[in-house]
């Protein structure tokens, strides 16, 4: 089931719950024309989505072209009020039309290109993109866009534009505190002298250092480790790796440097009492810095949760939290299905408050005090 096509744009279409058949007609050069029969569903919010008799890579591709449905409603009707801004009335139908085409072809490279996944968010953003500088400009732009790498400064820049990075040392504490009781447990039979413990979509990296206090505190608990003056040592036949990945490769230089401003709503916000130690100041006014023992047991690596391999097997417990909401519930799933895979027996899944487990899966919930994790059998 994807979602994204607004109700006023399929108005034309029949009701459910019969299939109707659509044409998803090629808006770039090189796709050929899909024809596929789809039913639509309703959600609570308004918002209805398209559910495939036939889903394959093709037709996720002509999804994210879902305005293009409304040629098929045969109406012709007005893209959505969310994605146009009042000055698109004064546009004519020719510049309506191209200004749909960059769109479109912008979702589909921003998919193509930098893997993020396209939904509502991300269609909007890029429609306010689209309609910041003169059409002609902005076509161009998208244009040589499409040539361009992944990798080049402006496609880093576009996605970091097109990406949500807010985070901050222990957030949700009740689900952290939950998590570090049940490593200790875990600890407690491990076979491997081995903990590794995964961020996927770290952002700038405050859960990944959370996440290494939160398993030293858990080694000194189980007697694995010990804390001396300013640093913990570990057992020496133990070892520890905490690996936080994100697609962004702005927010990972953040996060490798680990210096954070101070403030009201910085990364120290939620700090409990004590954890300042694990934070000196830094060199510049107003920062606190990572302190240098946690660095030995922390990596931060790129990596695309829908698209590649995760960076760790086997491991002891896995976070992907406030970074999945995000994607339709199709990729949602696909992703999950990855986090369980890098998860040894035994190991803990967290995800966000609001996400639901999506796939049939050999995970148990642990719960307590309100906060939620997964234990993989
Ligand atoms: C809101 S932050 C969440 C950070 C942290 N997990 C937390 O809960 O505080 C979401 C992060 O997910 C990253 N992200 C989005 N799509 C991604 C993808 N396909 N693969 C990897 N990271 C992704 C974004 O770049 C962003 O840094």
């Amino acid at each position: 089931m994807l979602d994204a096509v607004p109700e006023r744009v399929i108005a034309g279409l029949p009701n459910a719950p019969e299939p109707i058949s659509l044409l998803l007609e090629p808006v770039q050069a090189g796709l050929p024309a899909v024809s596929v029969t789809a039913t639509l569903a309703r959600r609570g919010d308004g918002w209805v989505g398209l559910q495939f008799s036939r889903l394959n890579r093709d037709v996720m591709d002509y999804f994210a072209l879902a305005l293009l449905l409304h040629e098929a409603g045969g109406g012709g009707a007005p893209l959505p009020a969310s994605l146009l801004p009042d000055q698109r009335h004064e546009l004519d139908t020719e510049q309506r039309d191209r200004r749909s085409r960059t769109i479109h072809s912008l979702m589909l490279d921003v998919q193509r290109v930098a893997g993020l996944e396209i939904g509502a968010a991300i269609q909007a953003k890029l429609a306010r993109i689209v309609d910041a500088a003169p059409l002609d400009e902005v076509a161009n732009w998208a244009d040589r866009l499409s040539t361009l790498d992944g990798d080049h400064p402006e496609w880093v820049a576009l996605v970091e534009m097109l990406t949500v990075h807010e985070t901050y040392l222990y957030r949700e504490p009740a689900q952290l505190a939950l998590l570090q009781r049940s490593l200790v447990e875990r600890l407690g039979t491990a076979r491997e002298r081995r903990l590794c413990l995964w961020s996927a979509g770290c952002s700038t990296g405050e859960e990944v250092w959370t996440l290494c206090i939160l398993a030293l505190s858990a080694m000194v608990e189980a007697g694995l480790a010990r804390e001396s003056g300013r640093e913990i040592r570990l057992d020496p036949r133990w070892q520890l790796e905490v690996v936080g990945t994100d697609i962004s490769r702005q927010v990972l230089g953040v996060a490798k440097a680990g210096v954070y401003p101070m403030g009201d709503l910085s990364a120290f916000r939620a700090l409990p009492p004590g954890m300042e130690r694990f934070f000196p100041e830094g060199e510049a006014r107003n920062t606190r810095r990572v302190r240098d023992d946690l660095r030995a047991f922390v990596r931060f690596a790129h990596g695309n949760l829908v698209r590649d391999p995760p960076p760790v097997a086997q491991a002891d417990a896995v976070l992907c939290r406030n970074v999945l909401i995000y994607f339709p519930d199709l990729v949602r799933a696909a992703v999950q299905r990855r986090l369980v895979s890098a998860l040894a027996p035994g190991g803990l899944l967290a995800l966000g408050g609001t996400d639901r487990v999506l796939i049939q899966a050999d995970l148990d919930p642990v719960e307590d005090h309100g906060a939620l994790i997964f234990r993989r059998r």
